[in-house]
């Protein structure tokens, strides 16, 4: 595996790699690894001749600068977690180098991304996706992949970036992969590092209560499922729940009734202590 740090030299890379005929999947991070994204990289690996993997706390999709200061930051074992899962290629890049002058010297770009960008993360993290949008397409035209890997704990993420290589003209194939959870259920997160033992200890009733409300919301309305599962965890010691909502999986519009939409999921935040933690259950799913 090799370490580029700067856009030439995995621009140069990517050109000789599609050169020679290889498809090129691409695995963007902040680093910080854990089974979720190695589990991203060996689906790449699958799938493509060459995986590049970045790994880059983008400093414009933290509307909070405190959280962007404890980001855990693990580069030397990210690094060996990437080579025993056969990534081709790191790009772990400065701060400068994508952002010249700082990131608020960059051209002013807004990027449409539809009403997947209005509601949930980014009503409660205002420039969050615009943020992601910026980094997630500057790598799709510096790393020109075939492919780019998401893991679906981010579901409302996906979505966006899917709106912003629409509205982009970016051609590339966004591989949507299920989330990896601890074998108590918590979703794995590299903000998990941040818990305390007993944060950890009380974190996984948020899965506990999200998987039962699956079978809840089988002889339950929309309303009572939702309030069950923010009592529920409300109720928990250091868990506080910051936003959860049933929405129509295609359009993350909330829905009032439950067959409004092929397929519903519920997407929920809640700070445990001060570590904010994301996660999602499909209520109905496509038959197809
Ligand atoms: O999901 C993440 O880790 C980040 O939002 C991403 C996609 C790597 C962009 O910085």
């Amino acid at each position: 595996m090799i370490i580029l740090r700067t856009i030439n030299d995995v621009s140069r890379y990517v050109s000789e790699q599609k050169g020679r005929g290889a498809s090129v999947g691409l695995v963007p991070t902040m680093g910080a690894l854990h089974a979720g994204h190695i589990s991203l990289v060996e689906k790449a690996v699958s799938e493509n001749d060459v995986t590049v993997v970045s790994v880059f706390v983008n400093p414009t999709q933290f509307n909070n600068p405190d959280d962007l200061a404890s980001y855990p930051r693990k580069e030397e074992d990210d690094f060996k977690l990437l080579a025993s899962a056969g990534a081709s290629a790191v790009f772990a890049p400065s701060v400068e180098e994508v952002y010249p002058g700082g990131p608020s010297a960059q051209p002013q770009h807004v990027f449409d991304l539809g009403m997947a960008a209005e509601v949930m993360e980014g009503k409660y993290r205002p420039g969050h996706f615009q943020g992601v949008a910026q980094i997630v397409s500057k790598l799709f035209r510096i790393v020109n992949p075939d492919r780019a890997y998401f893991g679906e704990k981010d579901f409302q993420q996906i979505a966006v970036i899917r709106n912003m290589i629409k509205s982009e003209g970016i051609n590339v194939d966004i591989v949507a992969c299920p989330i990896k959870r601890a074998d108590d259920g918590l979703a794995l997160s590299s903000r998990n590092a941040l818990l305390s033992p007993e944060q950890r200890k009380v974190a996984p009733e948020i899965h506990a209560a999200l998987k039962d409300s699956v079978e809840y919301s089988l002889s339950h309305s929309v309303r009572a499922t939702h309030d069950s599962v923010v009592e529920r965890i409300n109720a928990v010691p250091h868990l506080e729940v910051e936003y959860f909502e049933i929405v129509d999986a295609r359009t993350l519009a909330t829905i009032d009734e439950w067959d409004e939409s092929p397929w519903v999921v519920g997407c929920i935040t809640v700070y445990c202590g001060k570590v904010r933690l994301i996660d999602n259950i499909a209520y109905r799913l496509p038959k197809d």
